[in-house]
């Protein structure tokens, strides 16, 4: 079973590589940020919330996300593995994923750092769009979509994220950073974390990403990175 985490501030790019990565190892990406805007969307009492956090660019309490989380890794689909985008977000959270792994004998295979700098991070976020049905997102300037305003994956509209104005993009820097660095340690003493410079394009990144597992042991399909837009 591989159990990848993608680690990275708000912005770096885990979510503009995981999709890419899932269909590199052929095992899902489960996003904590994208099942919480989905049940925002639905209007379920976890919506609601959650979402008053996240529109004050706050972390949702660890109580809420691990379970979440747990409900997610236990269907089917996740047996064989997943890429965690988004998750484990503090100390709590990781040492939660490594107790529920250690039930099914697993652990995480690799946690792979997207490194950028604070004012590239604020760069991407204010020029971030991402689409309604999965949350595929794109950049006004470095990844533009094909068509203005529609997904090229599922041709749903594309719309800014509430947490995405300048205001709220700072408070998530400040309250978040502090957490991403307990996970950083957590992976580091477990022998984990891998690093790649998230400065690069978006080919060579995922590329980079490709480097970083092989070296940690997981099994990455010849041909590299495929899908890349
Ligand atoms: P979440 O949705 O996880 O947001 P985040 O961590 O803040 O990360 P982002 O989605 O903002 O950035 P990303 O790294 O995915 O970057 P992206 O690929 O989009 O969480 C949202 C909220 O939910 C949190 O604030 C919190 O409230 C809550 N939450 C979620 N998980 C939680 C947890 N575990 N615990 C507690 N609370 C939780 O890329 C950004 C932009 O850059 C895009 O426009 C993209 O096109 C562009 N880009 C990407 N790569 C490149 C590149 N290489 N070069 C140029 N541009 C690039
Ligand atoms: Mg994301």
């Amino acid at each position: 079973m591989n159990v990848v985490v993608l680690l990275g501030a708000p912005g770096a790019g885990k979510g503009t590589q995981a999709p890419l990565l899932a269909a590199r190892l052929g095992i899902p990406v489960v996003a904590t940020g994208d099942l919480f805007r989905s049940a925002v969307r639905d209007g379920t009492p976890l919506g609601m919330e959650a979402r008053r956090f996240m529109d004050a660019g706050q972390l949702v309490p660890d109580e809420i996300t691990v379970r979440l989380l747990l409900e997610r890794l236990a269907r089917p689909d996740a047996a064989a593995g997943v890429i965690l985008d988004g998750f484990p977000r503090t100390g709590v959270q990781a040492a939660a994923l490594d107790r529920a792994l250690a039930d099914r004998d697993a652990r995480v295979s690799a946690a792979v750092l997207v490194d950028v700098p604070s004012e590239e991070l604020i760069r991407r976020m204010s020029g971030r769009w991402i689409c309604r049905a999965a949350g595929h997102p794109y950049h006004e300037t470095s990844s533009p979509p094909r068509a203005a305003g529609v997904c090229d994956l599922d041709g749903s509209e594309l719309y800014q994220r509430p947490d995405d104005r300048p205001d709220t993009i700072r408070v998530r820097m400040d309250q978040q950073l502090g957490a991403l660095a307990e996970v950083i340690d957590h992976y580091r003493s477990s022998g984990a974390l891998r690093t790649v410079d998230g400065l690069q394009g978006i080919t060579q990144v995922a590329a980079a990403i490709d480097v970083a597992l092989t070296d940690a042991g997981v099994a990455v399909a010849a041909g590299g990175p495929a899908g890349v837009r």
